[in-house]
């Protein structure tokens, strides 16, 4: 009979095989291949591990989901770390968690969050989907962050929080934010899912603030295919975030526990006003909540990833250099994207602004790079009320959002990962000069 370790050994060794046969296929030819602004950058080991979580079966959120709450959370040097399915999933806990009456000091409906109108739409959907009024300050031209030196004006007795992302990796001003927040009382929430490794004043982006939020979706600094993270030092907020991960129950022990009285050893031990005696703790909802676990699987994967990131982001900052070293002699057709002195960015992509006076439009531009197979993508929203779909949110603007205005119009970002090689950059270099002949 055959035995299980050896059939195991034979699909892995199988495995492996694939991987090299394919990777020795890979060949760039300029103009034919096409460079995508980002994409998954992995081996065989990546693949070695989601064969053995498939093969393991367990399937669903469990010990690999376990092992890489850890790895993460330590590596950020956070308290909590929770894995979702997604950066959006974990963007809506954390909105979630803030407006639970399971916390102490929840935000109410109709209270207001200060946030970017140039932003990724699921870091300001939950602010929407849970009934707040979105405060919207401009950005500045360069950073494309929130321009910190504007909020305070923006604070009104009903302002809560500070909700933004860390723009293509790029960090927003921290000590400012933070102070803002703390004269205020303000929570803040960091959408950290284009800043995995970005520093600032040494400190990790997404350890500032109540809650930071991770997307692992294959465009990342590391991928689980689809994927988040979700981190927060404070006790009480981890588990409102994790009541609403896991369908608004109010037991905070572990899915997949075995103990049959749950970790806590406690499962039948509580009295809720209105539920009888001892009812299963594991079906109490102090929360109405959502599923938004991913699966084991993923995090296998995730876990070879996070092993990665150091290379990752010394690959980005590296070709983040060069082009911008490149980009120097056309400064006068272009705002070049700029980090603040205490930033140390790991670039998810780059971002050029066309001048007014630059005698090109940004469609002319990108059409020609697309039409070079070089990918390109807009800063996301751009100004997102002017989306078909914002067009009538409750809402508020504090001064005036030209700068979020221009980057509808004018900017877009080309890749700077770890998969543009250096004879990709080049081409995409000569490229640019070409269209500028
Ligand atoms: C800043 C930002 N926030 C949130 C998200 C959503 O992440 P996901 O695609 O994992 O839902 C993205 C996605 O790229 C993003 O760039």
């Amino acid at each position: 009979m055959a035995d299980e370790k050896l059939l195991k050994q034979e699909i892995m060794d199988k495995v492996k095989e694939i991987y090299k046969l394919r990777k020795a296929k890979e060949t760039f030819v300029k103009g034919k291949t096409r460079i995508g602004y980002s994409g998954r950058c992995f081996d065989e080991k990546e693949m070695l591990a989601a064969v053995d979580a498939v093969l393991d079966f367990w399937l669903t959120l469990g010990p690999k989901g376990i092992e890489f709450c850890e790895s993460f959370k330590n590596y950020l040097g956070n308290k909590h770390c929770l894995v979702t399915n997604s950066g959006s999933s974990s963007n809506l806990l954390a909105i979630s968690a803030l407006c639970s009456d399971s916390i102490a000091n929840p935000i109410r409906p109709w209270d207001e969050v200060i946030t970017t109108a140039v932003t990724f739409p699921t870091t300001l959907n939950p602010i929407i989907q849970n009934k707040l009024t979105p405060v919207f300050v401009d950005i500045e031209e360069d950073t494309y962050n929130i321009d910190a030196s504007l909020i305070e004006a923006a604070v009104s007795s009903k302002t809560r929080a500070i909700v933004f992302a860390h723009t293509l990796g790029n960090p927003a001003e921290m000590d400012k934010i933070m102070a803002i927040a703390k004269k205020y009382k303000l929570y803040v929430v960091e959408d950290t899912c284009d800043a995995l490794d970005s520093i600032y004043e040494g400190k990790y982006c997404g350890s500032f603030g109540d809650f930071s939020t991770f997307s692992f979706y294959a465009a990342h600094h590391i991928t689980m295919g689809e994927g988040g993270a979700l981190c927060t030092n404070s006790s009480e907020l981890y588990r409102a975030a994790l009541s609403y991960r896991d369908w608004g129950r109010a037991c905070y022990c572990q899915t997949g526990e075995k103990n049959p009285n749950g970790a806590c050893g406690h499962r039948f031990d509580f009295k809720f006003k209105g539920l009888p005696e001892g009812y299963d703790h594991k079906y109490v909802y102090s929360n109405i909540g959502y599923n938004l676990k991913p699966l084991d699987i993923q995090c296998a994967i995730g876990l070879e990833q996070l092993k990665k990131l150091p290379d990752f982001t010394k690959a980005r900052k590296k070709n983040f250099n060069l082009l911008y070293d490149f980009m120097k002699k056309y400064e006068d057709k272009f705002i070049l994207p700029r980090s603040l002195p205490k930033a140390d960015a790991s670039w998810f992509a780059f971002p050029l602004t066309i001048r007014e006076d630059a005698g090109f439009t940004k469609k002319a531009l990108v059409t020609f790079l697309e039409s070079k197979n070089i990918e390109t993508r807009m800063l996301f929203a751009g100004n997102i009320l002017n989306q078909p779909g914002y067009k009538n949110i409750n809402h508020r603007i504090s001064g005036q959002l030209t700068n979020s205005d221009q980057v509808l119009h004018k900017t877009f970002f080309l890749g700077v990962y770890p998969g543009i090689t250096q004879e990709k950059l080049e081409y995409i270099t000569d490229c640019i000069d070409e269209f500028f002949k």
